[in-house]
């Protein structure tokens, strides 16, 4: 199958942001689209949007924290549509700060988020892609993880931790399956806003120059349509003023 039209997507973190922006492309261009985040009143609302649009999704609680999530997610899919095609683990936090501040619980949760709940998506995708012969995975990972800079160390280090993993994922994964990561640069969205004030600042300034969500899931949207045979894996979209 090539092209957008038909093919069933579930999306991590789809509440909002590049996610939220993702779906909505998706949905506009024929996908089915299966929401997970865990505010699900903003999940409950984006789906009626896409179903008044003339769309199809539907959504449940995800936590990709929890193992037992992503497979909730997937099997919603597959109760659904009969099958997956692409799962989007796009979830994320960037709970940025100097290392000297020892923010010990924020490392651990850019850890469970980032990789791990990345991780769970695959342990719940992998197995229905393997039984189908087919599926894509796409990963949000960051140019954080391509540019290292002070107070992103671990925030990039989960990030790049997703692009070796998504690499070694595409090694294995044979003839059949395919593996996109998408490295964002800044985008305005509402990722700050757990931020610390002292780190915020800056990084709402540098969001000032952001690019629109739109624009990451157009490249998403890119990945997702070339024909079974073309594996896009890594694609970089910053603001062209971003140094
Ligand atoms: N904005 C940028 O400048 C930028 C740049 C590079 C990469 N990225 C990456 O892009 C992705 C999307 O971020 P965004 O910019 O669109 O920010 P966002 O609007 O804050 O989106 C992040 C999403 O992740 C979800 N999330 C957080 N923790 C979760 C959990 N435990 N389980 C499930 N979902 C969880 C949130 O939904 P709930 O709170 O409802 O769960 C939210 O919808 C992230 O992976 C981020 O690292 C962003």
């Amino acid at each position: 199958m090539s092209g957008i039209q038909g093919k069933v997507v579930a999306i991590t973190g789809a509440g909002s942001g590049i996610g939220e922006a993702t779906a909505l492309l998706l949905a506009e261009r024929g996908a089915k689209v299966v929401l997970g985040a865990r505010r699900t009143e903003r999940l409950e609302a984006l789906a009626a949007r896409i179903v008044r649009a003339g769309g199809d999704a539907a959504w449940t609680r995800t936590d990709v924290t929890r193992r037992a999530d992503l497979s909730g997610l997937v099997e919603l899919a597959r109760d659904r549509h009969g099958r997956l095609d692409v799962l989007v683990g796009n979830a994320g936090v960037g709970l940025l700060s100097p290392l000297d501040d020892l923010r010990v619980e924020d490392w651990e949760e850019m850890i469970d988020v980032n990789l791990k709940g990345v991780l769970y998506g695959i342990a719940a995708a992998l197995p229905v892609f393997r039984e189908q012969g087919f599926g894509h995975f796409v990963n949000t990972v960051s140019t954080a993880g391509l540019r290292i800079v002070p107070l992103q160390s671990v925030y990039a280090a989960t990030k790049n931790a997703v692009r070796t993993l998504s690499e070694g994922l595409r090694q294995e994964a044979g003839d059949s399956l395919r593996v996109t990561v998408v490295s964002p640069g800044a985008v305005r969205t509402d990722f700050a806003e757990r931020m610390d004030p002292a780190v915020k600042d800056g990084i709402e300034k540098m969001m000032e120059i952001g690019l629109s969500p739109d624009a990451v899931a157009r490249a998403i949207a890119f990945a997702v349509e070339q024909p079974d045979g073309v594996d896009v894996g890594d694609i970089v979209v910053r603001p062209t003023a971003q140094g």
